[in-house]
């Protein structure tokens, strides 16, 4: 972890932004950051009444940075699967593939609707809320340039992140599930994977074109994907924001972070359960050639207390320390390097593949930015 986050560290001041070619003087002007937020880290708190500390507002701003990014998919997906309406314009819907997800779940449509609709309202909380403090938020809109889906039902519009080439960690399905370890305390412990093959190659979750939505085979190892994705995503949303409180200086930012925090577990409890309901199917990827296989996990060699569909509720497992009684919690927690650590899982994730240095080099300097905030007390 450490190793990782320190790898990926670029200096935090204006001379390093410059030496990295990204122009500190253009983020300002594009809004992305105001010139004093790049040119010191200094996270002590600041003395003007009503104000953040650096710090609390890194962690708000590295929080709406990823709320626009989560808020960004979940169009793409509520575009073909959703409801479609004026909370969460766009798409018309794309039966096919609708058809197929709304098999896990009779609710699926309204489901991916509300918690789009949920991202939203986060995105713009936390940009409004860092504006009415003084302090600058985020715009991710320079980088607004990939292509979509381009299959019945897309908007067409360009998008911020891509869901048509994920290689998925599923390893959070075992995680909740293991009764004796916690990333937090055997941070070399290796969770299986639920679905071993999204792990390798890249995974469309949404149909590309309409002919992705002709072969059913296909169409259901997209679904599936989709399902998975969900639940991926809002497992790190659920590690995220209790991470980040445990450095939050003021109380309203402590509220703030412990309040949306939950929203996404209540996201991730559902998508988690949906999950296991994806119909066991192997299918390759005519376009690709890639092969993914979602197995049976109530059945050898998967099944048991490590793979059973309906053991959705958090296992208790050791926490803080194993000298304590296990407990069922949120894992990971652990604070140090939390930014760094999710703009990596998204990295990894695929989902910005198609993005050009200057948006990874922006998101490096708002995951360090929130991870050198401090407590003052
Ligand atoms: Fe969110
Ligand atoms: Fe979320």
């Amino acid at each position: 972890m450490e190793d990782m986050w320190s790898s990926t560290r670029v200096a935090v001041n204006r001379r390093s932004f410059v030496k990295n070619g990204l122009s500190a003087a253009g983020l300002a002007t594009a809004g992305l950051l105001t010139t004093s937020e790049i040119v010191s880290a200094d996270d002590g708190p600041d003395d003007r009444s009503g104000r953040l500390t650096r710090g609390d507002a890194a962690m708000l701003r590295f929080a709406a940075a990823a709320e626009i990014l989560e808020t960004d998919f979940w169009v793409q997906y509520n575009e073909l699967a959703g409801v479609q309406d004026d909370e969460v314009p766009g798409g018309s819907g794309n039966p096919a593939y609708a058809a197929v997800l709304e098999a896990f779940d009779d609710d699926m449509a309204q489901y991916i609707h509300d918690n789009t609709d949920d991202e939203f309202t986060h995105q713009n909380f936390l940009n409004a809320y860092l504006e009415s403090k003084g302090a600058e938020p985020v715009n991710l809109e320079p980088f607004r340039t990939l292509k979509g889906s381009s299959a019945s039902g897309s908007s067409g519009k360009p998008r911020l992140t891509n869901l048509m080439e994920l290689t998925l960690d599923t390893s959070w399905y075992t995680r909740y599930r293991s009764a004796r370890h916690n990333p937090d305390l055997d941070p070399q412990f290796t969770f299986p994977q639920a679905v071993p093959t999204l792990a390798v190659g890249k995974h469309t979750a949404i149909p590309r074109t309409d002919a992705d939505t002709t072969n059913a085979n296909f169409l259901q190892a997209i679904a599936n994907t989709a399902a998975f994705h969900f639940a991926t995503i809002e497992q790190g949303g659920s590690s995220l924001y209790p991470a980040m409180a445990q450095r939050a200086n003021s109380v309203e930012v402590l509220r703030i972070l412990i309040s949306i925090g939950p929203t996404e577990t209540m996201h991730f409890q559902t998508w988690s359960d949906l999950a296991g309901d994806a119909t066991p199917v192997t299918a390759v990827d005519p376009k690709t050639g890639v092969s993914v296989t979602f197995p049976d996990l109530n059945s050898a060699p998967f099944g048991g207390p490590l793979f059973q569909t309906n053991l959705i509720m958090p296992e208790p497992c050791p926490f803080l320390s194993r000298k304590l009684p296990r407990c069922s919690v949120i894992r990971p927690t652990e604070t140090r390097g939390i930014a760094m650590n999710v703009v990596n899982f998204l990295t990894a994730m695929g989902l910005f593949i198609g993005q050009p240095p200057a948006f990874f080099r922006l998101m490096i300097q708002l995951a360090q930015e929130a991870d050198a905030a401090r407590r003052s007390s």
